[in-house]
């Protein structure tokens, strides 16, 4: 089988030769070849340039047996779209210059339109799909409604995200036309992408373990939902993401998404139990493991490999992105050493998934 299928396979729950493999935040900072270009630009300018986000795109591709590309680009692009302007300040990350915090401030709000106000994306996905067709799939991707109005009520990252919280329990009407503006705008944009050439997407949810199970229902699932049953047309296959969502697992998956992408803080087997059937999973290596000496990053990857059993529906990934620092040696070695553990590993008997 070619390094071309293993990854859609997957995540269509299908046996493969071996587990597919690839790294959220895989085309970034600790790659040389990365900073070259870095160097010479400022970020947006990196974004909105389709043959540089293009080349950026490729750069992990060639230099690791990875199963996947994703698009460079970032969660926060449609907010500008929708009227929600910001800037990517050196060593603080993303910056909201006027965050939205009143009912007035969210009437304001447009919904943003993929091919006026993302076009560069979209570009950028035709130009990747172009070159790599055949070798690799690629995933487009989005953030999900609740990280997207963190930021965009924040004004950037935040601990607690109290001030969201706020804005759901105090101003539960006006939480509901903001999550429904940026629906509105994922939508199309997530389509769009699909058309453009994205043969699978990831709906990235951050950080929307910080909510307990009773708020997630209320406030968060009828809106991711919503896109999830949109591309049940698309005839892709579709990643839902999030970070400390143990508790949350069980109503993430009835949200949707084939594939519920999990971070480290719970066991493999635990997360395919809580998903229920018919769901696949993603992950779920602690990205400080590609920091930490040889022996214990295979050691630490073995186990997981070991958690996952040799499941038909595993895509190997860490539990969030590749932090900065990480050595391409180490990410190399990953890669290699995912597809050679698990190549012998039974992977026939979908009764193994249970
Ligand atoms: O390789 C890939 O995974 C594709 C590219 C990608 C980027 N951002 C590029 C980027 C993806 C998928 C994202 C998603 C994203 N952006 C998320 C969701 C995933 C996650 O990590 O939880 C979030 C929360 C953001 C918002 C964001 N963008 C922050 C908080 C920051 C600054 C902090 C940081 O990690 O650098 C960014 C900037 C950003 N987006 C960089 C990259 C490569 C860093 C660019 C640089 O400084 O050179």
């Amino acid at each position: 089988m070619s390094r071309s299928e293993r990854f859609l396979r997957a995540c269509r729950g299908e046996a493969a030769d071996c587990t597919p493999v690839w790294f959220m935040r895989q085309a970034g900072r600790y790659m040389k070849a990365y900073q070259e270009i870095r160097a010479r630009y400022p970020l947006m300018e990196m974004f909105r340039t389709p043959g540089l986000a293009a080349e950026i795109t490729l750069q992990p591709v060639r230099a690791f047996s990875i199963d996947a590309a994703i698009i460079f680009a970032d969660i926060l692009l449609p907010l500008e779209g929708m009227g929600i302007g910001f800037e990517f300040v050196e060593s603080r990350g993303p910056v909201i210059a006027r965050p939205v915090r009143s009912a007035a401030d969210i009437e304001a709000l447009r919904v943003a339109d993929p091919e006026e106000d993302l076009g560069y994306v979209l570009e950028a996905v035709r130009n990747v799909r172009a070159e790599i067709d055949g070798k690799v799939p690629l995933i487009g991707f989005a953030g999900a409604p609740f990280t997207l109005a963190g930021y965009a009520i924040e004004g950037g990252g935040s601990p607690n995200h109290l001030l969201t919280k706020r804005v759901m329990y105090e101003q539960p009407e006006a939480w509901d036309l903001l999550m429904d503006k940026i629906v509105r705008t994922l939508v199309p944009f997530l389509k769009a992408q699909v058309r453009a050439g994205a043969q699978a997407v990831q709906l990235f949810d951050s950080w929307v373990g910080c909510l307990d199970p009773s708020d997630y229902a209320r406030y968060v699932a009828p809106h991711t939902r919503r896109i999830f049953r949109e591309l049940r047309a698309e005839a892709i296959v579709s990643i839902h993401f999030g970070t400390g969502t143990a508790g949350l697992l069980p109503f993430m998956a009835e949200a949707g998404g084939d594939v519920l992408g999990v971070d480290w803080r719970l066991p493999l087997g635990e997360a395919w139990r809580k998903a229920g059937p018919g769901v696949h999973i993603q992950g779920n290596l602690d990205p400080a493991a590609l920091l930490a000496p040889r022996e214990v990053l295979v050691r630490k990857a073995v186990e997981v490999l070991d958690s996952a059993a040799g499941r038909p529906g595993h895509i190997f990934n860490l539990g969030h992105g590749i932090l900065p620092g990480t050595p391409e040696d180490s990410v190399r070695a990953l890669a290699d050493l995912v597809h050679e553990r698990s190549a012998g590993l039974s992977r026939t008997q979908p009764s193994a998934a249970t």
